[in-house]
């Protein structure tokens, strides 16, 4: 039986085995995937003793996600853009590193939401880690344009600098958004978390697609976008399904049916 996880900190509300558990039923493998708490000052040793298992690979969810990039020997272009891991293939000595989230979000949005990005203006809420990694599988869509806003404005323009290359970015404080509306608007800042929602312009929703990357919970991000008419709103349940879609085809080559595991866990 092959071995697979998820380190995190904290871990114990993680649907990842549940998830990749479905996947495996699928496909007709016989598979064993475990949260593990990896303590917040030993990523490392932890990782290695599960490595030492004779594990196939494993998730690393937050806070790991830099410490997983360093950790692994080699990179996909994905996880190098990135700046950040959160699959790891573990292949004899070597360990492969990729970030499918970006790809994730990519996928929920068209495949399960039906909503495709080329030449679409979207504005995405913060730049910290969540925004660096869904960056490039974004502009591979070729959105006219991808704003980014931040209340640190200095961290959205660098941010879009780094991306220039890849597509038409721009980045600037929340406060600089304006009253006109865009087609997509994600929520990637953290401050969900805090049952906090960014104050922006409210014009800006008017018939977008607004989704937020947290899931779980109807966050001030969605009752913002719901009362300021967006078109949809979304959480990030179908990319959580979905990121775990691309680390699982990654590590056994089979792609499993998500839309089946999101109907599952919407109950
Ligand atoms: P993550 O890995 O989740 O992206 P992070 O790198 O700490 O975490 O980034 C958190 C993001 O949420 C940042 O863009 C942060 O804005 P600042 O750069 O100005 O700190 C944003 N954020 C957190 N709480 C926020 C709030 N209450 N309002 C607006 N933005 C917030």
């Amino acid at each position: 039986m092959n071995r697979y996880g998820v380190f995190g900190n904290p871990i114990e509300h993680s649907l990842s085995p549940i998830i990749h558990t479905q996947f495996a039923k699928q496909a007709g493998l016989n598979i064993q995937y475990d949260k593990i708490l990896a303590p917040i000052d030993d990523f490392a040793l932890s990782t290695q003793s599960f490595i030492n298992q004779g594990a196939k690979g494993f998730n690393i969810t937050v806070p790991f996600k830099i410490e997983a990039f360093n950790l692994a020997t080699e990179l996909t272009l994905n996880a190098q853009t990135a700046g950040a891991v959160n699959t790891i293939k573990i292949d004899g000595d070597k360990l492969i590193g990729e970030n499918t989230d970006g790809i994730g979000l990519v996928n929920d949005l068209i495949k399960n939401l039906g909503i495709n990005l080329n030449n679409k203006t979207i504005l995405i809420l913060g730049a910290g880690g969540a925004t660096r990694g869904i960056l490039l599988p974004i502009l591979k869509q070729s959105p006219k344009r991808l704003m980014i806003a931040n209340r640190t404005a200095s961290k959205a323009t660098q941010l879009a600098k780094d991306f220039e290359d890849h597509g038409k970015t721009c980045g600037f404080g929340l406060d600089k958004i304006k009253d006109t509306p865009v087609d997509v608007i994600i929520n990637a800042t953290s401050a969900s978390l805090d049952g906090q929602m960014p104050t922006i312009a409210n014009g800006v929703a008017n018939d977008a697609i607004c989704y937020d990357l947290m899931y779980g919970t109807q966050t001030p991000f969605m009752d913002w976008a719901k009362a300021n008419n967006a078109k949809m709103v979304v959480d990030g349940l179908g990319m959580l399904v979905e990121q775990a879609a691309t680390a699982f085809e990654f590590w056994t080559g089979k792609q499993p049916n998500t839309q089946e595991v999101i109907k599952n866990l919407r109950g």
